[in-house]
């Protein structure tokens, strides 16, 4: 009895004393999901923005002879992806996925059931591999935009039903252990465009399916249950593909805040609407993934969409923008995919693509998305830490007019008092400065620099400048909110037909490096930090610690951008589950406290930070100021 009434004691005081949100607390072992073969951007090309739904073999056969024969598959770009247009049909009743013939010969067989492996054969023949195309929900994008196309599915309603929808691991059994593919994106128009009843549905005789992303709403999209049908693909893909060695990369355009939940389930997932061949689309697509630097990581990736270099604005006539382009997407850590008809590239355009330094940023095994080390509307500069400590800085010029940019040893963490050396990763160009040294960058140009110097942590690093080495378990986000600080382009679809370009991505309040989560000056009462981790609070950051450091520091408290001054928080540090720090609760014009830790031997160090809230109320902004791990 005795015993009995101890242990109520004992489990009634772990209850009161538990955070208020039950998935900040301690995991004690490193959460973020690093298998898959995606260790780093996954490279290649893809047949959607050259080709469209016009697809065939030879186009297909035709880039990745090219990929081989103009080097860049030695250089990389190794996956093969098919987009949109390959299927005939669902066959019925078994369901089986059957290859349209007639642009896929070499699919077919006697029994009429169709099979890639010969196409994949001859792709892994070449070393490269191959990647193929599907949606979460029944129908396809095409079916809904591209009416005109000669290759969308055909019959019956049901076997124009595509998609992965109730086939899941039959349609993935099929692609990865019958067909051999290495690589599927999985797009997500069956869930935002078949509402039963609507014109479309009635007009082509789908079957309509309730929709579970608004592409006009957050609170009409049902983020749960994206996430849901997305983790079931996750987990038939782990099941078909025992050694790992397959790439998951989400489409869902950034809806349904995947920002959130894309890291756990793919390799990558897309983080805005299509990418079109013009400026103000790079630039849109290239916001929505540079604030999100701690999402993204060996084996996760932010997708800002496929490259458009060749086309339009970043055509052969446009190489500066064709170069910023790329930069900028190597910077992002951004999944690097060709797609344009290889056959016939210019060497201008085989250049771009064949920059080995920039490749070499961009596939670092770090894993470091660049964090924006100097944020405006009209230049920004990005930073990128490698792996063996040197940084790459890319200078970047939004506008249509010259700007001058003066980059400063800080921005690259590293000393103002001795001499850094810069090379230029388009020109070569070699160059030092101490303390500081401007540039004039021509309109749209992103100048690319590696820099080496002596750093300001000489026995240390900022969490801030190793994001690929952290998972946000959880971001402290309860109320998804949109994010405005994404370039607002003329949507390419509809044009000015409608009140405003209004991006439905929700990323506002997510965790940043050396910035809030609402993009302000980490400060904590008038102290501010140029370092640091910006984050809400009730949530909980994981660092692995594979570098063996020693000792973690960091300078707490709330921050002076707060909208809710009410709350106090309290500050955890733990080493492989064991608390190893701690706050006094800390209120809203507190003095920044100091926080310092013994890590000896843990893997991984977690930083947690808690306060009361009600559902619906104000999150309260925290700031891990000049958050380090440091050794002797
Ligand atoms: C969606 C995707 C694109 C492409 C097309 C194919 O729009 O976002 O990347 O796959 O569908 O129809």
């Amino acid at each position: 009895m005795k015993a009995i009434n101890l242990l109520a004691t004992t489990a009634l005081i772990a209850l009161v004393s538990l955070p208020v949100h039950a998935q900040t607390s301690p995991k004690g072992v490193w959460l973020g999901r690093d298998d898959g073969a995606a260790q780093t951007p996954p490279m290649g090309w893809n047949s959607w923005n050259a080709f469209r739904t016009e697809v065939d073999e030879d186009k297909v056969m035709g880039a990745a002879r090219a990929l081989v024969d103009d080097g860049l598959a030695k250089k990389g770009y190794t996956y093969v992806n098919l987009d949109d247009g390959w299927w005939l049909k669902r066959r019925q009743p078994d369901g089986r996925m059957i290859v349209r013939t007639r642009i896929f010969p070499s699919a077919a067989t006697k029994d009429g059931a169709t099979s890639f492996r010969p196409f994949t054969d001859r792709l892994h023949a070449m070393g490269l591999k191959a990647g193929i195309y599907t949606d979460i929900g029944r129908n396809a994008c095409s079916q809904a935009y591209n009416l005109d196309s000669p290759n969308l599915p055909e019959g019956t309603a049901q076997e124009r039903q595509v998609g992965l929808d109730g086939h899941e691991a039959q349609d993935i059994n099929l692609y990865f252990k019958d067909w051999g593919f290495d690589y599927i994106k999985v797009d997500a128009c069956g869930l935002a465009d078949y509402a039963p009843g609507s014109k479309r549905v009635i007009d082509n005789g789908y079957i309509g399916l309730e929709p579970e992303i608004d592409r006009s709403s957050l609170n009409r999209t049902d983020d749960a249950r994206v996430e849901a049908r997305y983790q079931k693909v996750a987990t038939a893909l782990k099941a078909a593909n025992p050694d790992g060695d397959y790439v998951f990369s989400i489409c869902d355009w950034g809806m349904a805040d995947v920002r959130r939940w894309g890291k756990d389930v793919g390799s990558s997932w897309r983080t805005s609407s299509d990418i079109t061949p013009n400026w103000s689309s790079m630039l849109h697509n290239y916001d929505s993934a540079a604030g999100r630097a701690l999402y993204a990581g060996p084996g996760h990736w932010n997708d800002p969409d496929i490259l458009y270099i060749g086309a339009g604005d970043f055509d052969a006539d446009h190489l500066t923008e064709a170069r910023s382009h790329f930069s900028l997407w190597a910077m992002l850590d951004a999944p690097l995919l060709i797609s344009y008809d290889l056959r016939k590239a210019p060497q201008a355009l085989l250049d771009i693509w064949g920059n080995a330094d920039l490749i070499a940023v961009d596939q670092d095994k770090a894993g470091n998305q660049a964090t924006i080390a100097y944020d405006s509307e009209d230049a920004q500069i990005l930073v990128k830490t490698m792996s063996d400590g040197h940084k790459v800085a890319a200078l970047f010029n939004r506008t249509a007019s010259p700007q001058t940019v003066t980059l400063m040893a800080s921005h690259l963490k590293l000393r103002s008092d001795a001499p850094i050396t810069l090379t230029d990763l388009w020109s070569k160009a070699q160059s030092a400065f101490t303390g500081e040294t401007t540039f004039t960058l021509a309109p749209h140009e992103t100048r690319v620099f590696s820099a080496q110097g002596p750093r300001e942590l000489a026995n240390g690093l900022y969490l801030s400048e190793m994001p690929g080495a952290i998972n946000v378990a959880d971001d402290g986000v309860r109320n998804p909110e949109l994010d405005p600080a994404i370039h607002r382009m003329i949507d390419p679809w509809g044009g000015s037909r409608s009140g405003g370009s209004r991006p439905m991505y929700a990323g506002w309040g997510g965790a940043q490096a050396d910035a809030t989560p609402y993009g302000e000056t980490l400060q904590i009462d008038g102290q501010s930090f140029t370092n640091g981790l910006g984050v809400l609070g009730n949530s909980l950051l994981q660092v692995k610690n594979d570098k063996g450091f020693t000792s973690f520091h960091a300078t707490v408290g709330i921050d002076d951008s707060t909208r809710n001054r009410d709350r106090p928080v309290t500050f955890f540090v733990y080493a492989d589950g064991k608390q190893v720090a701690k706050s006094p609760a800390l209120r809203f014009g507190d003095r920044p406290f100091e926080l310092n830790a013994d890590i000896s031997g843990a893997r991984v160090i977690e930083l947690q930070a808690v306060n009361d809230s009600e559902r619906n109320e104000i999150p309260v902004v925290v700031t891990w100021g000049a958050a380090r791990l440091e050794r002797p």
